[in-house]
Formats: structure tokens, C-alpha cells, sequence
């Protein structure tokens, strides 16, 4: 076996190894604090889980109906019409899928031909680009900029040509922690519209903004909300990434098409955790409240952790992350070795910014990503060796 040499196909070798696995690999080894990966360290709430073990001890063990349970679809059409305003066919137009991932690749893979160009939004969640090549597409690039990372209107104009099939665009953002406003979003929607561009979202922290900002849906304020695909999940808000429960909101042909390339990838989301997602969109608003209130304190201790240790942090509206320059430190080198040295002297794991951005670099290689999906002591417990480490730097 170890002569075998094997040639993957170009939609994968066109794809870079995840820097975020990377680095989480060598945390391990050294017992560096985890803040490069976004997965919530508190638990999943115990109604949620009891749900969940009643689900698989009243026999729910079996496929689901593909598109998702009848009762799931209807719960979160009433949310999306308390919430948004929004009207969705729970019959026609949602189609439940294994996390916002897979709903990701199932959009891209109904409306995109081998050939069409895709946009995306950087610094970018990583996981876009790999599903526009699995869908045979191109990707093209706007770029949004510290400090503001306001969208870039005009760039957007000039990256629309013939080819462009559709936008992704996710509020709140990954990684920036940018909260797209009522305006932006209306100036998007319209150029998008007048190109016959689909605008697909990712509005998987839709119930995690900070000071008083409200999530605003796409959809729910376009005039062809036809042109708008939605997407969004459990995994975050619900601390439920394991579930691999997402949902897709689209016109009912393109639900249609959506609904047969997932049945062929997953036959259907697993139908316990659907029973129990329909207990989690119940809850009271206490719960949102007490989620919003607990990441304000841990943005809010990670934003002066990080200014008294020589960094820049550009302070997120909204998700968990947050992007920083490293201007001050006495580092020579790019983002991915700046955080390598920070995982070995600071014992602290961080995502490069060159992780998040593909046609800007030079913006990647000044910032890193932290998380601060991690509990206020944890967050804490960092402040001493980094701000060592800082001096150390300085005076080297
Ligand atoms: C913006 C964004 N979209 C999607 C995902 C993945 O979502 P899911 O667990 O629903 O597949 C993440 C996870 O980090 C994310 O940050």
C-alpha cells in the first residue's frame, strides 16, 4: 500500500488543507488554549438534549421524510414570520439539511454550471470556496477592509459580468464580526437584482449581535425575494455543532432542485436532533437574551485583553470572532507564522487572517482571528503570557 500513488481530482487539489485544523493539531500538542475554532464550550441546553433522548427513546431512529420533519419545517416558518416578517411555504420552500455546510454545497451544487462565476465576501469562512469548486464554479472576490469592513459597493459592480451566477453573503460575518446594515444589504440586493444575480446567505448567527443591533434577513426586505436563498442552523446559537442541523429557505423550483441533490448527499438531516430543533425553536426569549448577554462579556474582556497585549482589535457587531493586527509586536513574518509562534510562546492557538482572504493576501498577512467562544476565566487566562510575550518581542 505505501507505493500507491493516487492523483485526487483538481476540485480538490485546487483546495488548501484547513489552517484552522492546523493549528488546532499542533494546540494539542503543546496544551495551547483553543481560540481558533468556533465551537461553543457551553453546554447544549438540557431541554434541547432531553428532547433529543426522548426522540431516540420514542423510536425516531429512522429516515426522515428527505426535505425534514413537517413539524420542524412549520416551526420554523412561524419563526421566520415572528422574527422577519417573512412568509415561507413550510411545504414548498424549506428543505432542512446536515448543518448550513451541507445546505451550502446542496444550493451551489442546484444553481451553479461548471463555469459560472460565484462571489464571495472576504476574509471568508472557509468552507465557500471548496463548495464552489465541488459545483464545478469559479470563485471572484470582494474585499471588505479593516477597519469598518463596510461592504465595497463599487467593487461589487465590477466583479458582476455575464458569468456571475450568485453572491454569498453571510451576516453576521465570519470573521470580521461585521453586522451588514438595513443599507448595505438594500444597495447589495439591489445590484444583485438588476444583474439577475442569486444572493445566497449564511445566517447562521442570526441571534448573535451585540448592543442593541438587530439581525436584518435578505430576504425579508427584497423585492424579489425570489433572487434570495437562505441559509442558517442549530449549531452555534443552540451550542449543538455535532447535531449537523441547518435549513434552506428558497422559491419553491429552486427548493425543488435543492431537495433532490440533497436526498442524493445525506438521504436526510438526523431525525432525533430534528425532533429536538423543534423543542430548541420554542424556547423562551430568556434564552437569547442570556446568549447575548454572556458573548458581550467575554467580546468585551477579550477586546481589552488584547489591547493591553499590543495587538488591534477591530470590535465585532456581531458571531464570536474577532479579527486583529499585529502591527506592534517585533514579528517578522506573515500571519501563519505569526500564529504558529503565538500557539509555542503564548500558548494560544488563533486562525491567520491569510486563512480568510484569497485575492486581498497583504490585508491577511497583518490580522489573526480569535474566538471567544471560550468561558470568561479561559478567556482570562491568556492576558499574562501573551502580555509577556508582547515585551518579549519588543525588546528583542
Ligand atoms: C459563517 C459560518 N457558516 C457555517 C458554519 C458551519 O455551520 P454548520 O455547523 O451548520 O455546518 C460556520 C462554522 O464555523 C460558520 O462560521
Amino acid at each position: 500500500m505505501s507505493n500507491f500513488s493516487f492523483q485526487p481530482p483538481t476540485r480538490l487539489t485546487n483546495i488548501a488543507p484547513s489552517q484552522i485544523r492546523e493549528n488546532m493539531r499542533i494546540a494539542r500538542e503543546v496544551g495551547a488554549v483553543n481560540l481558533a475554532q468556533g465551537r461553543p464550550d457551553f453546554a447544549t441546553d438540557a431541554r434541547i438534549k432531553q428532547a433529543a433522548i426522548d426522540a431516540i427513546n420514542n423510536d425516531h431512529n429512522q429516515y426522515s421524510v428527505t426535505w425534514g420533519l413537517a413539524e420542524l419545517r412549520e416551526a420554523l416558518s412561524a419563526d421566520m414570520k415572528t422574527r422577519f416578517g417573512y412568509e415561507v411555504n413550510a411545504e414548498t420552500e424549506i428543505t432542512i439539511t446536515c448543518g448550513v455546510t451541507e445546505g451550502m454545497n446542496a444550493v451551489l451544487l442546484s444553481l451553479v454550471e461548471p463555469g459560472d462565476e460565484v462571489i464571495v465576501v472576504e476574509p471568508a469562512h472557509e468552507n465557500y470556496v471548496p463548495a464552489i469548486s465541488f459545483a464545478g464554479g469559479v470563485p471572484r472576490y470582494v474585499t471588505l477592509r479593516p477597519p469598518t469592513f463596510a461592504f465595497p459597493t463599487d467593487e461589487l459592480e465590477a466583479t458582476i459580468n455575464e458569468r456571475t451566477r450568485a453572491l454569498i453573503l453571510n451576516t453576521p460575518h465570519n470573521p470580521s464580526g461585521h453586522v451588514f446594515t438595513r443599507d448595505e444589504l438594500k444597495t447589495i440586493i439591489d445590484i444583485c437584482s438588476r444583474h439577475g444575480v442569486y444572493i445566497i446567505t449564511d445566517e447562521i448567527y442570526d441571534r448573535l449581535l451585540y448592543d442593541g443591533r438587530e439581525h436584518i434577513m435578505p430576504a425579508a426586505i427584497a423585492e424579489r425575494p425570489e433572487l434570495i436563498i437562505t441559509t442558517a442552523g442549530l449549531s452555534k446559537i443552540y451550542a449543538a455543532t455535532g447535531w449537523r442541523l441547518g435549513y434552506v429557505l428558497a422559491a419553491e423550483p429552486i427548493t425543488a432542485a435543492i431537495r433532490t441533490v440533497h436526498d442524493y448527499l445525506t438521504i436526510c438531516a438526523p431525525t432525533p436532533f430534528q425532533h429536538a430543533a423543534v423543542t430548541a425553536l420554542a424556547l423562551p426569549q430568556d434564552y437569547y437574551d442570556d446568549l447575548v448577554a454572556m458573548f458581550t462579556d467575554r467580546r468585551d474582556r477579550m477586546m481589552r485583553i488584547l489591547s493591553h497585549c499590543g495587538f488591534t482589535p477591530y470590535e465585532p457587531e456581531g458571531a464570536y470572532y474577532l479579527l486583529a493586527e499585529f502591527d506592534e509586536w517585533n514579528f517578522d513574518g506573515g500571519s501563519e507564522a505569526f500564529t504558529k509562534f503565538l500557539i509555542r510562546e503564548a500558548k494560544v492557538a488563533t486562525v491567520p487572517g491569510s486563512a480568510f482572504y484569497y485575492k486581498d493576501r497583504d490585508l491577511g498577512e497583518r490580522i489573526i482571528r480569535f474566538a471567544f467562544a471560550k468561558s470568561a476565566e479561559l478567556i482570562d487566562s491568556i492576558e499574562e503570557t501573551m502580555r509577556g510575550c508582547f515585551d518579549n518581542s519588543r525588546s528583542s
